[in-house]
């Protein structure tokens, strides 16, 4: 059950602190889903948000998908960007996150502003279906946790509902290979090799612009795919 939710201020080290206690029990029961032991810091966040803050045509509204959004903090910079009109999907596999997410549309400063715009899926998102369009997807998933044919099947998803000329930004974490190649079995190592590769094709034919973000915990890589438009 989502614990009760009241907050002041979304980047509160009291709000930061109960997205993080969830987070982390989260991944402790369900760590190839979650992918990671802490949500995203604000750094990582606002350059993940970039596509909804910097629009090509600030008039025109944007739809907007979020996949993966965990406890929110990637939720809170979208939101901050977003204007009247926008449309804003959140999808969420795991259901303690979907009903937290929920919670936070009711009562989070930075989310509450845009209820009205916003809608919140349990389910994998390759499950919500290709009769709908986006100007923005922002993926969350764990990538470095999922098969080729998982990470393939995503990608391909991402680019059937995504509109000629918008943008796919994600993230992933530094060094995971490096650690997988100490820690990890060999069958794991070479699953995430072969993941990896999968994104690397994606990021070679698409890719706009990579960066590192060092000021997360861990620290973290970032790309941003852009759809051709048509000719
Ligand atoms: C690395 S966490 C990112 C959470 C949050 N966006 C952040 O940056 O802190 C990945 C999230 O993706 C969710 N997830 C995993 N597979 C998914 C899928 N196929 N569809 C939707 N959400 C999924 C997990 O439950 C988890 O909340």
């Amino acid at each position: 059950m989502a614990p009760t939710q009241s907050f002041s201020d979304p980047f509160s080290l009291d709000t930061r602190l109960r997205d993080t206690g969830l987070f982390f029990r989260e991944a402790f029961r369900t760590f190839r889903a979650t992918g990671a032991v802490l949500p995203s810091g604000p750094v990582l966040a606002n350059h993940l948000a970039r596509f909804v803050a910097e629009r090509e045509d600030p008039t025109a509204p944007l739809r907007i998908m979020e996949a993966g959004s965990g406890t929110g903090p990637v939720s809170r910079a979208i939101a901050a960007a977003m204007q009247p009109g926008d449309a804003l999907d959140l999808v969420e596999t795991n259901p303690e996150f979907a009903t937290y997410l929920r919670g936070l549309l009711e009562t989070d400063p930075a989310l509450s502003r845009v209820a009205e715009q916003s809608t919140v899926h349990q389910a994998p998102v390759t499950d919500l279906g290709t009769d709908r369009e986006y100007d923005v997807i922002v993926s969350g998933l764990p990538f470095a946790n999922f098969t080729a044919e998982e990470v393939r099947e995503i990608f391909d998803y991402y680019f059937t509902v995504l509109r000629p000329g918008g943008h796919l930004s994600f993230f992933g974490y530094l060094y995971t290979k490096e650690i997988k190649a100490i820690v990890a079995s060999r069958h794991d190592y070479l699953r995430q090799a072969q993941s990896s590769w999968v994104v690397e094709e994606w990021v070679n034919r698409y890719g706009i612009e990579s960066k590192r973000v060092l000021p997360n915990i861990p620290p973290a890589w970032i790309h941003h795919l852009r759809k051709p438009a048509k000719d």
